[in-house]
């Protein structure tokens, strides 16, 4: 008896399994939970009528910056750098905190390229995936580059090298100079 009971309600799950499927993919059938499905909440690039441009990913403020974002009116050329050398120094202390922070940020964003060591033999250049020559950063003229120099490459770029401003806040790239300093150029 409580055998064909369980074989009635297997069937029925069955019946509801395979009912739940459907082959047309247009049409995929009745939703669980459609709230999970269908957000509420307008998404980046949803037009949205409550603003009279008509958009939800609002531009700032004019005039605003954001969070943690310093001005950097440096332009890219070689005479801007050395401006950028002469002008700025590094307003951060060589402490373990910040050697660590830099530390941390050397590896997520430098070692690729300019390697642990700092001498340009990072995996991306060993491995050959990498085809620009990456140049030192334990060199003596590197000992000798201002940090202010050093600041306006990560920020902007400096040549083939990509500008880095955008992914790294200004403080954490003080600190990496602080650690290509004191751990890499001793
Ligand atoms: C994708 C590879 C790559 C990454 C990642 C990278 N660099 Fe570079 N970097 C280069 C290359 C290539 C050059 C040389 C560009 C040229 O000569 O045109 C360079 C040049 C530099 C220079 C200028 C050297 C000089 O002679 O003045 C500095 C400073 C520098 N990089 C620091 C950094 C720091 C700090 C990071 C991490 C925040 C970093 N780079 C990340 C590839 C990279």
């Amino acid at each position: 008896m409580k055998m064909s009971v369980f074989r009635t309600i297997m069937a029925l799950l069955l019946v509801v399994a395979a009912a739940s499927c459907d082959r047309d993919r247009k049409h995929p059938g009745w939703d669980y939970f459609p709230d999970m499905a269908y957000s509420n909440a307008y998404e980046t690039w949803s037009p949205n009528e409550i603003f009279t441009d008509g958009k939800t990913n609002q531009s700032p403020v004019e005039g605003t910056v954001s969070r943690d974002a310093l001005p950097f009116s440096y332009g890219t050329s070689p005479g801007e750098r050395t401006r950028a050398g002469r002008e700025l120094s590094n307003p951060l202390e060589a402490t373990d905190d910040n050697l660590g922070r830099g530390s941390e940020v050397y590896k997520a964003f430098c070692t690729g390229c300019h390697g642990e060591k700092g001498d340009g033999q990072g995996h991306l250049v060993t491995s050959g995936v990498y085809k620009y020559p990456v140049r030192t950063l334990v060199s003596d003229e590197m000992k000798n580059r201002p940090d202010g120099e050093i600041f306006h490459s990560i920020t902007l770029g400096f040549g083939v090298m990509g500008a880095h401003g955008f992914m790294i806040r200004p403080e954490d790239r003080w600190k990496a100079i602080l650690y290509i300093r004191k751990e890499l150029q001793k």
